[in-house]
């Protein structure tokens, strides 16, 4: 069998068998007999779930990432492969990822003599769900490392089409709930009560004025109320509204800065409503930041092996990767794996195309990266 088929037949059962964060257990059993297989050195790491695996010798340690959970929806692709686990898909493609870094891994391993170093590779559990990142660093998996890749596959770009920036890539999240806490009364006689509904109406559209007007227009900000949730009749004004959403910015100051709007607007609101409303902040994964010379480098490399490189887009989501990069310097890549539906649809179906190209590349990356002063 072929190189580039035995990466697209390991997909395919990875996406089989899709996992949901922290409960990869088969996955990463999967993965470690693949490894383990091919005769690359697992690392002793007290983890669940996710692998780490190491090639090389060397004081000079070069990382490359890849994550290995799945997400809650029901698959809508009619392919052989679809998923067998009801409810569960792999609609962002780390199948893809984590069969390219297989692939990466094997191709380190036919040339380990030759290294300069070692490179480490990361199977990251728990990237939906925000949090496998930090369980990799407590159990050392950066340790030593210089420099750390990662890739995500890039539906809206052809295959063979390479994307990344330096600096702020992908967005800090956070996520907010609001209660309106009002007074409950007879539809038909609102004045003995406080109309929590009415306040919570109020809310989401002052909270729409932030973006337009509290934040400079060339700055990066989304601020989305998704969840509205109150009253259980038509004739009945509720006591109580609950909200929730999630504030997407790139620079740390335009996130202090719109937190603090929202925390004044209800406090403002809640005061002029004779009403109560309370915020709670729920941080996600800060801004990935990539090193500006490793970016480059990762472009350059990209160049050199066949892609249709170009400068990415800031992007609106998060990414667990930042973590990493909050430690040790690194870049983020996209990678074209053209869909005709994107990321987390249930009938996202990347290229498979896109994978023993990107194994190639990322193997090279490493190697290079090791050769770096
Ligand atoms: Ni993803």
């Amino acid at each position: 069998m072929s190189f580039g088929q035995q990466l697209i037949d390991w997909r395919r059962e990875l996406h089989q068998h899709p996992e949901l964060s922290l409960q990869e257990f088969e996955t990463t059993r999967r993965i470690r007999h693949w490894l383990e297989n091919a005769g690359l050195k697992l690392l002793p790491l007290n983890l669940p779930t996710g692998v780490v695996a190491e090639v090389g010798r060397g004081e000079k340690v070069i990382a490359l990432r890849a994550d290995i959970d799945a997400l809650p929806i029901e698959e809508k692709v009619d392919v052989p492969f679809a998923s067998r686990n009801a409810g569960v898909m792999h609609a962002c493609g780390h199948d893809i990822h984590s069969s390219v870094m297989l692939g990466a891994a094997l191709l380190l391993k036919q040339k380990e003599s030759q290294l300069a170093g070692r490179v480490r590779i990361l199977f990251q559990p728990a990237e939906e769900s925000f949090g496998g990142a930090k369980r990799l660093i407590s159990a050392g998996a950066l340790d030593n490392v210089r420099a750390i890749f990662g890739m995500h596959n890039e539906p809206g770009l052809p295959v063979g089409s390479f994307a990344t920036r330096g600096g702020a890539f992908y967005a800090n999240v956070d996520r907010f709930s609001l209660t309106v806490s009002g007074k409950g009364a007879h539809a038909a006689r609102p004045h003995e009560g406080n109309d929590a509904i009415l306040l919570a109406s109020q809310l989401v559209v002052a909270l729409q004025s932030i973006a337009s007007r509290n934040v400079n227009t060339l700055e990066s900000v989304v601020l989305s109320v998704t969840r509205i949730q109150g009253g259980n009749t038509w004739n009945v004004l509720p006591e109580q509204v609950e909200l929730e959403g999630t504030l997407r910015t790139h620079r740390q100051t335009v996130r202090d800065n719109v937190t603090k709007r929202v925390n004044d607007i209800a406090a403002g609101l809640a005061q002029a409503f004779n009403a109560q409303i309370d915020v709670r902040w729920f941080a996600g994964p800060t801004a990935l930041v990539n090193d500006d010379s490793w970016a480059t480098f990762a472009r350059d490399v990209a160049d050199g092996h066949g892609y249709q490189t170009q400068e990415a887009d800031l992007h609106m989501g998060g990414e667990d990767f930042a973590v990493y990069l909050q430690q040790i310097p690194g870049a983020f890549v996209s990678i074209g794996s053209h869909s005709e539906y994107g990321l987390h649809h249930p009938a996202f179906n990347p290229d498979e195309a896109l994978i023993e190209q990107a194994a190639r590349y990322f193997a090279l990356l490493a190697e290079k990266a090791l050769l770096q002063p």
